[in-house]
């Protein structure tokens, strides 16, 4: 049987968080690993700099960042291909003839495309890039003919709009070219991680995040800081484990789950202490992303070799991505001088 075909990526505008881990980083590496998937992972500079136009700095020094944590959690290139979405120039033309099957008010109805532009204060001003970002995913998607997309779940209204672009681009030019994808999630409510301060989301921009690249001192004391519950002064009081964050990263992180039974039973009860509680938080995390901190740490040794190796992924996304835009121009009947 032939291999599911998976591509996904990350836009680089900093570096990567825990809750990018545990929205799709992990998720990644395990298909990854299962060998049932011929993997293809994008880091989205033009994607990026549909609203940081005037910052290509951060964009530029970002790809570096965001390519030693995908090696740090353990994408491997020889098993998956990481490259750069702006090495590949199909993936524009594509985009360019994807544009002329998708209405401006769809656009705007795209409900992720629709928070950002509120969240980043766009009003009018949104660069018709920006607008037209889904477009030029589903160009990504297709170009690899991906039936899979490993994603955080606010990833969904883009893979819906890919779908309609393909059934269109099919029916419109009455041709099996390009194949639909489907996402990949983490398992229902465990792909959102809070962020330290208890709001429902671990972002940058909220500088409530605790980063792959943090040193060991950085994450515990960003761990010391978190938000619990508020309520919960002394330690013999009782304490509320719901919307409790510490509780939230143990749920998402501690393999021991008969122990965070224990310690919620503890919490709720009085006697036991945030300060302890944390502590124990820091080990959990301590073991799991203290091999990827110190794997992030030897890659960084050597950023040549790591942009070696994304131009070497990036020459490969080329020539499956030609391939594609072949097929694609052949189909709309943009192959003049093809009998010449
Ligand atoms: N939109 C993704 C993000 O916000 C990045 C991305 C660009 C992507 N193209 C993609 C993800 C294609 C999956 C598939 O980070």
């Amino acid at each position: 049987m032939a291999k599911h075909i998976l591509l996904t990526g990350d836009r680089p505008t900093g570096k990567l968080h825990l809750g990018h881990y545990l929205g799709s980083l992990k998720n990644r590496v395990a298909m990854q690993n299962s060998g049932d998937y011929e993997s293809f992972v994008m880091i989205a500079d033009m994607q990026a700099l549909t609203d940081n136009a005037n910052d290509p700095q951060k964009v530029h020094d970002s790809l570096l960042q965001v390519a030693l944590d995908y090696l740090a959690v353990g994408l491997d290139p020889e098993k998956t291909t990481i490259f750069v979405q702006s090495q590949v120039p199909a993936l524009s033309e594509l985009t360019m003839y994807y544009l002329d099957l998708v209405n401006l008010g769809r656009l705007e109805r795209n409900p992720t495309v629709k928070t950002e532009i509120k969240q980043k204060n766009f009003g009018d001003g949104v660069p018709a890039g920006f607008l037209i970002y889904p477009v030029s995913q589903a160009a990504d998607i297709t170009a690899f003919k991906a039936d899979t997309v490993p994603v955080g779940d606010d990833q969904e209204p883009m893979l819906e709009q890919a779908r309609e672009i393909v059934r269109t681009f099919n029916r419109t030019y009455n041709h099996d070219v390009l194949v639909e994808p489907k996402g990949v999630f983490a398992p229902k409510g465990q792909g959102r991680l809070p962020g330290l301060d208890g709001n429902a989301k671990m972002s940058k921009s909220l500088g409530n995040a605790i980063y792959l690249s943090d040193d060991a001192d950085t994450m515990k004391q960003k761990v010391m800081q978190m938000y619990t519950d508020p309520n919960h002064i002394h330690v013999e009081d009782p304490g509320q484990v719901e919307g409790n964050t510490v509780f939230t990263y143990l749920d998402a992180f501690d393999p021991d789950t008969a122990k965070v039974a224990e310690l919620k039973a503890q919490y709720q009860q009085g006697g036991l202490g945030d300060v302890k509680l944390k502590r124990y938080l820091n080990d959990v995390l301590e073991s799991v992303f203290g091999p990827i901190r110190d794997r992030r740490a030897q890659y960084a040794k050597d950023p040549a070799a790591v942009l070696a190796m994304l131009k070497k992924g990036s020459d490969h996304a080329r020539a499956v991505a030609d391939q594609t835009l072949q097929e694609v121009r052949d189909a709309i009947g943009l192959n003049y001088f093809t009998h010449y």
